[in-house]
């Protein structure tokens, strides 16, 4: 073999290797329902919070939706022979809500159901272990109606699904994932308002997130009870904090963001209810908490899910947000949605979670980059620089498994470009390339790189 004749990437020094992660490890690639499905009015779905967001003028940086995005729906044997094709030995998928209630009848949808029974179908003959999350962020519209998150009735519309599906899946499913992100959920849906509802009241988020994780903590037992061998666990977004100097009013800053990025769901999620000092700072903010919740909440988990993109540096900025913050712009290396490029961070951030609260078993839930991705004249995509993200993650990884924290697997975020929330489809993070007008599939160097360290050239 010549050094033309390696895979992108695999002569570089130092480049991880599978064997270094042990044979279990598992290697996925990550999707979100409406990120990739389309299918917007087929098979008795309804419309979601994601829809009615996106036909608001001025929320979506394109103008664009989900409503056909990379018509997953119809696409998917394809979309899942690329998976096996690169090797992958597992798939991390989430189920559209709005296709399986609709609000009227109370009943689930047979064709939703079905459609969600064909794709883990479709993964087990392809050698793909089904890691199923429940909430990637798309609330049936009829349920925001009745006010959404912030309704505690939602959490019980979450069990009615939550029940429905594992009834259905749960013979071949046993990785569930409850919640993707609560923290976006609440802030960046219902305080900031970038994402769907488009709320902008930071009480109505700390109540969304409170009841986003009280449906998380009922439902395990509840899946437990349905799925024999269950895995059940949550998915967090997690960054690595820094403070923008040793100024103490800037320690204390990062002190007071850590308390509502990491402390406030960890916390409860590990028995340690609301950290005390945040609560403090939230005042009048606080949500409502019946008795009973915390312990719920509690609710012993199989895994942690670590969705880790990037650092985040902290200012203080007094009368910036409802703690006095700032997160700074990145400086140094970033990908072209200006999130810093900073490997370090995954093993750092893997440790801290693991020595903080010990959760056992810990997945890299998602990871990876966006960068603006030219197909060249001879059809090839050249993304070297999401390349090297993803080995150069991996290598952080490897010295995480290393020190002895115990990270199990690795998916990586995307498969396919995908609608990129507000970012429409101006933002592409796949490993494999989608054309939209003509919704053809190519395998982008990065992806290429992939099957080679999964051992597929
Ligand atoms: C995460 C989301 C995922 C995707 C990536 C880039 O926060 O979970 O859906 O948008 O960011």
């Amino acid at each position: 073999m010549t050094n033309n004749d390696l895979p992108p990437g695999a002569d570089e020094p130092h480049a991880p290797r599978r064997a270094d992660f042990g044979a279990d490890f598992l290697w996925g690639c990550a999707t979100s329902s409406y990120q990739i499905e389309g299918a917007g009015a087929v098979d008795g779905r309804v419309e979601s919070i994601w829809d009615r967001f996106a036909a608001t003028p001025g929320s979506i940086r394109d103008g664009s939706s989900g409503h056909v995005a990379c018509d997953h729906y119809h696409r998917w044997p394809e979309d899942l022979d690329i998976g096996r094709d690169l090797g992958l030995n597992a798939y991390r998928f989430s189920i559209a809500w709005p296709r399986i209630f609709d609000g009227t009848s109370g009943r689930p949808n047979e064709k939703g159901l079905d459609f969600y029974s064909r794709l883990v179908d479709g993964m087990l003959e392809r050698g793909l272990q089904p890691w199923a999350t429940l909430y990637h962020w798309d609330l049936p519209q009829w349920l925001q109606d009745r006010g959404g998150w912030a309704a505690r009735s939602t959490v019980d519309a979450f069990l009615e699904f939550a029940d429905a599906m594992t009834r259905r899946l749960g013979d071949r499913v046993s990785h569930w994932i409850t919640h993707n992100e609560p923290w976006c959920t609440a802030i960046l849906g219902n305080y900031e308002g970038w994402h769907a509802p488009g709320l902008k009241d930071f009480g109505t988020a700390l109540q969304v997130a409170h009841h986003v994780l009280l449906s998380h903590g009922k439902a395990v037992p509840l899946i437990r009870a349905i799925v024999p061998d269950a895995k059940v666990g949550i998915a967090l977004s997690l960054h690595p904090l820094r403070s923008a100097s040793a100024d103490p009013r800037d320690v204390a800053a990062m002190e007071r963001h850590d308390g509502m990025r990491y402390r406030w769901f960890l916390d409860p999620l590990y028995g340690r209810g609301y950290p005390a000092t945040t609560l403090a700072q939230v005042g009048e903010a606080a949500p409502v908490v019946l008795p009973g919740d915390m312990d719920a909440i509690a609710a012993p988990t199989d895994f942690l899910g670590v969705n880790y993109y990037f650092p985040e540096t902290v200012a203080d900025a007094p009368g910036h947000g409802p703690l006095g913050t700032r997160v700074l712009p990145a400086q140094g290396e970033t990908t072209s949605l200006g999130w810093p490029v900073a490997p370090q961070g995954l093993a750092e951030l893997l440790a801290r979670v693991d020595r903080d609260y010990r959760p056992g078993p810990l997945y890299v839930t998602e990871n990876g980059a966006c960068y603006d991705d030219v197909v060249g004249t001879d059809g090839a995509v050249r993304d070297t620089a999401r390349r090297r993200y993803l080995m150069r993650h991996l290598a952080a990884l490897r010295q995480a498994v290393a020190d002895g924290v115990p990270v199990k697997g690795y998916f990586a975020w995307s498969l396919l470009d995908n609608f990129e929330w507000a970012e429409g489809y101006l933002r592409r993070f796949g490993l494999v390339h989608v054309d939209y007008a003509t919704q053809q599939r190519r395998l982008k160097d990065s992806a290429k790189w992939y099957r080679a360290f999964l051992g597929r050239n």
